[in-house]
């Protein structure tokens, strides 16, 4: 046998290993009420709340909707969830309420940012979630609530109040 078909062999074991189901994370689908989701303490107009719910909530909220059927194809799994665990280290719509004024400033700083610039959803995602691609007016729309969401809630932050 040459070295190439050893390596192939070699190859097809650890993929088929690999798709052991107790490989597979858990999905990020808590069965908790989310009682701390961002619309609990902030104003989320409908429509902007639409583009985050079909735009960021699968990596930035503790329910992700839609899990593609490659998902159980290792190493798919692996790769998503390190997405989704990354995404809601940085933001999690889910717990937004529960953030501390100064975090909440910062945090609506960043989305203004990452809108201002594209950045997000990441590419990678967009390239098999056509539901959450947003033009340009969606980008800017975005943008401009977070802002006026930072102001808002650094003004209340120095003037003493709770948000
Ligand atoms: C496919 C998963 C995914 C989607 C969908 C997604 N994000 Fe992210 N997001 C990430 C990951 C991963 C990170 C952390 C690593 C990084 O910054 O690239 C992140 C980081 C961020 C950050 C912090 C950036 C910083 O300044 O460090 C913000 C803000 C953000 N995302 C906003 C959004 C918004 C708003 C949406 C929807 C319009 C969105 N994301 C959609 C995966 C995602």
């Amino acid at each position: 046998m040459n070295r190439w078909k050893k390596a192939g062999i070699v190859f097809i074991i650890i993929f088929l290993v690999i798709q052991i189901p107790a490989f597979t994370p858990e999905k990020n689908n808590s069965d908790e009420e989310p009682v701390d989701d961002i619309t609990a303490a902030y104003d989320v107009p409908m429509d902007i709340l639409m583009h985050l719910y079909n735009a960021c909530y699968d990596c930035h909220s503790n329910y992700t909707k839609a899990y593609p059927w490659y998902y159980h194809i290792q190493p798919v799994s692996w790769w998503m969830d390190w997405h989704i665990r990354e995404g809601k280290k940085e933001l999690n719509f889910s717990e937004f309420a529960a953030y501390a004024p100064g975090k909440v400033a910062r945090k609506y700083k960043e989305i203004e940012e990452m809108m201002e610039k594209k950045a997000m959803p990441l590419k990678s995602y967009l390239l098999v979630h056509d539901e959450a691609k947003l033009s340009d007016d969606e980008y800017r729309d975005i943008a401009v609530w977070a802002k006026k969401m930072q102001e808002d809630v650094s003004a209340k932050a120095n003037a003493g109040q709770q948000p």
